[in-house]
């Protein structure tokens, strides 16, 4: 059990760890190119920590420098089949990418995960990298970790994505790469585009048309150097945080502003809120500052197509309903469901021990504004990362609400609170 002292408002500029989705790809591709690659700034959490463990099980060489690392490989069609499991530990896009890119190199290999990550439905890349001809068991009917690739030679095929997922549309496209023939794979909504921005750089060109995908099968990615900016899902608390605390004033530095991450500004205009966006780089992945203010603000409906790109923002968003003028709404995100943890589960209870009226939908919830705060409120972490975060602002921000536990904010954020603390006026 923990809690929090209140304080009275958050001041400074900050800069947000670097991004996770971005650093778990940097370290694949240049695990997979051939010679040596550098990525500087990437993020060390236990969920990057697993991939890259994972990677030099295959024979790339990971070479601490100053900001990062030189990734020296032979190049993918040279890994080596590991003479052990491999732990995804927590991480969900470890296990999703990296069942891709192992199906596809007609090795034996064997993947588990945490606790929490053994919940998570593997199904969904088992079931089309079987369509590109992988071979793949799994507990519980294929749906499952631990699983076990078996070794087979991968050939192309059409898919179309079943769930909207940047995790499975990555996993398609590294198996594709390897497979012998062309791979098409088809979106139902744009989610993040990390993987095949960061592909360019490293020598390979996707076509790409509106939601379609074109992998053509390549011999060998070229090395290249990667700058991993800051994270917009941490720096998302922080827009949350300023929005919640009075009189608080906030500066992000350089957190990436890729379109197809950054749609809670999009929500947060939807909603009345005023900020200021400084993008300083529109290369690759883009980046910039932003500066947000304590303002008043309205509640909103979010469905449709925005909820992939909001996806590991709505926590964050939906316990901004406690402060709005009207209520937030949160539909079509049923894939909250299959996080972390259950997140519509987590933030129904959350918010409602704390006072608030919420509505539970399986897709989503709605969130009143809070008209009596509950100072006895135990707020729960449910093991995830997001919630747990949430779950310190709310108690620093009401002073003294307990939380059962907060040790997951490792998975993404593990300076959080000193974080906070150095904006903290008391
Ligand atoms: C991620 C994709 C998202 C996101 C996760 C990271 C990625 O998952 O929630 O935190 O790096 O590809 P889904 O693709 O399952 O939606």
């Amino acid at each position: 059990m923990i809690s929090f002292e209140k304080v009275n408002t958050l001041k400074g500029e900050i800069v947000v760890p670097s991004d996770k989705s971005i650093s778990h790809r940097a370290f694949i591709l240049s695990a997979m190119a051939e010679g040596k690659s550098k990525v500087l700034n990437p993020l060390l959490s236990r969920d990057t920590l697993a991939t890259k463990a994972a990677l030099a099980a295959v024979g790339a060489k990971f070479i601490e420098i100053d900001n990062g690392f030189i990734i020296e490989s032979e190049g993918f069609r040279n890994f080596i089949e590991p003479n052990d499991i491999i732990n995804c530990e927590n991480s969900g896009t470890t296990a999703r990418l990296l069942t891709g890119l192992f199906a596809g190199q007609n090795k034996y290999f064997v993947l588990t995960g945490d606790n929490s990550l053994r919940k998570r439905p593997m199904g969904r890349v088992i079931e089309p990298l079987g369509k590109l001809g992988a071979y793949i068991v799994a507990r519980e009917n294929n749906r499952f970790l631990p699983l076990t690739i078996i070794p087979r030679q991968l050939k192309g095929a059409d898919i179309v994505g079943k769930v909207k997922s940047a995790q499975v549309k990555s996993a398609i496209i590294l198996a594709g790469l390897q497979a012998d023939s062309k791979t098409i794979y088809t979106e139902q909504a744009v989610t993040r585009n990390h993987t095949e921005l960061m592909l360019k750089s490293y020598g390979v060109d996707l076509k790409i048309d509106g939601l379609k995908i074109e992998i053509n099968p390549v011999d060998r990615l070229k090395p290249c150097e990667i700058s991993v900016p800051g994270d917009f899902s941490s720096a998302a608390f922080f827009l949350g945080a300023a929005l919640m605390f009075e009189n608080a004033e906030i500066l992000i530095k350089n957190v990436g502003l890729n379109s197809t991450r950054c749609g809670m500004l999009d929500i947060l205009k939807g909603m009345g809120v005023n900020f200021e966006v400084n993008l300083k780089s529109d290369i690759g992945d883009p980046f910039g500052d932003i500066f947000i203010q304590h303002q008043e603000f309205e509640g909103i409906k979010i469905d449709g197509d925005i909820v992939a790109n909001i996806i590991d923002e709505i926590p964050m968003i939906s316990a901004l309903g406690l402060f709005s003028k009207t209520p937030i709404e949160i539909r079509g995100a049923e894939e909250l469901r299959v996080k972390e943890s259950d997140r519509i589960k987590a933030m129904v209870y959350n918010l409602r021990e704390i006072g608030a009226e919420v509505e539970e939908f399986d897709d989503g919830l709605k969130v009143y504004s809070l008209k009596e705060i509950n100072k006895k409120a135990n707020l729960k972490s449910f093991d995830d990362h997001r919630i747990a975060m949430i779950n310190i602002l709310l108690s620093k921000r009401f002073g003294q609400l307990s939380i059962d536990e907060i040790d997951s904010i490792d998975v993404s954020f593990p300076d959080f609170i000193s974080k906070v603390d150095s904006l903290s006026l008391k």
